[in-house]
């Protein structure tokens, strides 16, 4: 499973890389206005900056909501760096606009996934990556690492080459049970990536270690 973190900060972006586990990047709109970044201008620096740091993919999404905007929206951030997928809502003109990249061998992420009928139509344009906000369903009191699990299955069944990015994680739990029912990216914050590191036994063990060293040395000076 790859795992991608989720945000816009570049100070966070880095402390992934520099944990040597990250392989790609995701932004949103709300996620680069979280950061002050305003204007195209801005934005599309923004994401140089982004790609300057990162190997692996990095998401840009598109504000456009229309098929002719999507395509030349998704052209210009193209050409910003080789490593960037554009991202597209799924709603009827971006599931056009994910045909057409597709078709021109632009990668794609298809974002804002709910449904496993989204998930196939999405499929079947040839998105790149599908991106089924589990968080987001879990606030609505349903089980996202469902959609998780039944996207793969069909995906499986199927053969589509899509592969299941789980996005809108917060917790390192999510990643865990992402991971479990088939998700081939997961999207995090840092904190949850962080978050898998912890536990009270390995730090009890680690001091005892550490101590039992100490004690061994001293008894043979
Ligand atoms: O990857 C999607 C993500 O940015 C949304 O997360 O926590 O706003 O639901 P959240």
């Amino acid at each position: 499973m790859k795992f991608f973190i989720d945000t816009a900060n570049l100070d966070q972006i880095r402390e992934a890389k520099d944990l040597g586990i990250l392989d790609g990047v995701t932004t949103n709109p709300s996620l680069m206005a979280k950061e002050g970044i305003t204007g195209t201008n801005n934005v599309m620096k923004h994401y140089k900056a982004i790609c300057d740091i990162v190997e692996g993919d990095v998401s840009a999404e598109v504000i456009s909501t229309d098929f002719k905007g999507m395509i030349e929206e998704g052209q210009r951030l193209m050409d910003i760096a080789q490593n960037i997928v554009v991202k597209v809502p799924m709603i009827k003109d971006g599931v056009k606009a994910i045909a057409w990249f597709t078709e021109h061998e632009i990668p794609t992420n298809c974002t804002l996934v709910f449904s496993a009928g989204q998930a196939i139509l999405a499929a079947k344009a040839g998105a790149t990556y599908l991106s089924p906000f589990i968080g987001r369903i879990d606030d609505m009191n349903w089980d996202g690492m469902e959609l998780i699990k039944q996207i793969a299955e069909i995906y499986g069944i199927q053969g589509y080459d899509t592969q299941i990015l789980a996005a809108s994680i917060r917790t390192p739990l999510h990643i865990v049970q992402a991971a479990q029912a088939g998700a081939d990216v997961v999207t995090c914050p840092l904190s949850a990536i962080l978050g898998l590191l912890k536990h009270p036994l390995t730090d009890i063990g680690l001091q005892q270690f550490l101590a039992d060293h100490e004690k061994a040395k001293a008894k043979s000076n």
